[in-house]
């Protein structure tokens, strides 16, 4: 968690790290910080969002520098735990994102020695570590740093000693190296770097880099070269940024059918998903977290029904630390991020169990496209607000090409089947545009049920998954109380905190399970509560037993999931939109969490 950036060129660093610093809020805004060598070693920082620290900011000389913004791990958000810290003399400031596993023995020992600790942060042990090392050379000092860690980090640091001079490092947290004309650059993210370069290079675990105005030198923590061309990245700054829309998440919304349309190109027709390993498998394990726990739980469903492959969903927090069976499943990892420390650990559980990995990722290069045996990319772009939506959808997307793969393989899936469901895929990106299409109609309801306190989604089959998508959906970002249940659970316990106050969001379309939603409609109809169904279009019969109908178009069941979900995102989003909620940085989140 957190984002940290550096700046090593010929121009005044204080813009540009705090404008680059902007472009990582979404991974963190609890403080910031900013740390310029100049005049000696000048260093900023204070509670809350980056402005804030800005606002208070004197203009500082130097060409050099660093700057943080910070997720809490150790230490509430206050000033004092803000980063960038810096070492007794006060002249080495270190920026960092992850978590030293050992902080509290290396404390211990730092303070008998007679370092003075200002923070309650892990992050502290380590700046007067570098201390205890230094000897006029920054980098020699980090490296022997990061020998006596335990955990992870990517860190940026600097030496009033030594201007012109960033040293990074990374190991299970995320950096990049930005190289420019007389200047280069590290981030956190990709999209920090984008105004200044489009050339970076991507570090790995237990990588140390130096930035000077001349370049970037990478290193491995024994001190030995590393070679590494720079990627080109086509990203654009404009993509990065929110195009016209309100929002972020806005924007991502109406993206969708691009993101899909982007996901399927090429793929469709060869099914190529990456040389795949299929064969051989009698079940998969789908292992995420978040919403894209939600994905796994819907593969479950399009596995099953698609591939008849038998399939299981689980929390990657809770597989990694379970004692599976002996059978070795596939097991496939999504990760819109391809950063979540929950996931990786469970792709090298995994490992550990002698199964074949599969990740199903959005960032290129990420950690777990390295760990994984095989990577399909989704092929969503940037997404930047907090709220995952079109990486969901595209991970769906991925999860259909697997299926079809895998039920053409097994037998289990005619042709004259699969080309149905292959023409059915490529109508997708039309069904979601038909929702964006109704978006007003989805606000008036956003609107007129934004009010409540708790709100119910329920849904069966593969429409469970996403009720449970929407409800967390419209609880991250709009903080209205909300719960999923399938639908047949209500009767053994929830029923009892219906009332007509409590809104409750119905997936009622036309499929095998349409009878049995119809019934539990009218088990909430006799509480009282109110109704939004989402149904299929052309139903008569569903605004009989509901007060609202969102519709989504008619498709095979397997499918209607990706409408179903962003008529969901969209109904969220309106309501969050209506109490003024900070809609891409809600409170206490990030987008990417990096820590266990
Ligand atoms: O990057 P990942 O997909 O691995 O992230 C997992 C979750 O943290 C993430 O899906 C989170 O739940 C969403 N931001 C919620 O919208």
């Amino acid at each position: 968690m957190c984002g940290i950036v550096g700046y090593a060129g010929r121009r005044r660093a204080m813009g540009i790290l705090l404008d680059s610093l902007k472009r990582l809020e979404y991974r963190g805004y609890d403080s910031a910080g900013i740390a310029v060598v100049g005049n000696g070693l000048q260093v900023y920082k204070d509670k809350g969002f980056i402005a804030n620290l800005e606002a208070q900011l004197p203009s500082l000389e130097g060409t050099t520098g660093l700057a943080h913004t910070r997720w809490a791990t150790h230490g509430p958000p206050s000033k004092v735990n803000a980063h960038p810290h810096v070492d007794c003399a006060g002249r080495i400031a270190l920026a960092h994102n992850g978590i030293i596993e050992n902080f509290a023995e290396l404390r211990d020992r730092l303070k008998e020695k007679g370092h003075a600790f200002r923070s309650e942060t892990d992050t502290e042990s380590l700046v007067h570590l570098v201390e205890s090392h230094y000897e006029g050379d920054l980098e020699a000092a980090v490296r022997s740093a990061l020998r006596e860690v335990r955990g992870s980090y990517a860190i940026a640091a600097v030496s009033s000693e030594e201007p012109g001079i960033v040293v990074g490092a990374r190991n299970e947290s995320p950096l990049v190296v930005g190289v420019g004309p007389d200047e280069t650059f590290l981030a956190s993210d990709v999209p920090a770097l984008l105004k200044h370069t489009d050339k970076v290079l991507y570090m790995m675990d237990r990588e140390m880099v130096v930035l000077t105005p001349d370049g970037a030198v990478i290193k491995d923590l024994e001190g030995r070269p590393v070679d590494r061309e720079p990627q080109r990245i086509t990203w654009t700054l404009e993509d990065a940024e929110k195009g016209g829309f309100e929002h972020f998440m806005l924007k991502e919304i109406f993206e969708q059918p691009a993101a899909i349309h982007e996901t399927l190109l090429g793929r469709v027709a060869n099914l190529d998903v990456n040389g795949f390993f299929l064969d051989g498998f009698t079940s998969v394990k789908l292992v995420a977290c978040g919403t894209s726990y939600h994905a796994a739980l819907a593969g479950k469903y399009i596995l099953e029904e698609i591939a008849g492959v038998p399939a299981s969903a689980e929390l990657a927090s809770e597989y990694r630390y379970s004692h599976g069976p002996q059978e070795r499943p596939l097991v496939i990892l999504l990760s819109q991020s391809g950063e979540t420390a929950d996931t990786l650990g469970a792709a090298r559980e995994a490992k550990r169990r002698g199964c074949k990995t599969l990740a199903i990722c959005n960032v290129i290069g990420s950690s777990l496209t390295r760990e994984a045996d095989k990577t399909i990319y989704t092929r969503a772009g940037l997404e930047i607000g907090v709220a995952a939506t079109k990486t969901f959808v595209t991970q769906l997307v991925g999860l259909y090409l697997i299926a079809l793969r895998l039920g053409l393989d097994r037998g289990t899936l005619g042709d004259e089947e699969a080309d149905r469901l292959k023409d059915e895929l490529r109508s997708l990106p039309r069904a979601v545009q038909g929702i964006l299409n109704r978006a007003d109609d989805i606000r008036a309801l956003a609107e007129k049920y934004g009010d409540a306190r708790d709100i119910f989604y329920i849904g069966r089959h593969v429409n469970y998954p996403i009720a449970m998508e929407g409800a967390l959906k419209l609880k991250e970002i709009s903080y209205i109380h909300a719960e999923a249940y399938a639908a047949g659970e209500l009767k053994h316990g929830p029923l009892a905190l219906l009332t007509p106050q409590t809104p409750v969001l119905a997936v009622a379309v036309r499929d095998h399970t349409y009878e049995k939603m119809r019934s539990n409609i009218g088990e909430v109809n006799a509480r009282g509560s109110p109704v939004v169904g989402v149904g299929t279009e052309g139903d008569r019969e569903l605004p009989k037993f509901v007060d609202d109908v969102i519709w989504v178009p008619e498709l095979s069941p397997v499918f209607v999931p990706v409408p179903v979900t962003v008529a969901m995102q969209l109904f969220a989003y309106h309501a969050a939109r209506k109490r003024g909620c900070p809609i891409d940085k809600p409170r206490n989140l990030a987008k990417s969490v990096t820590v266990e």
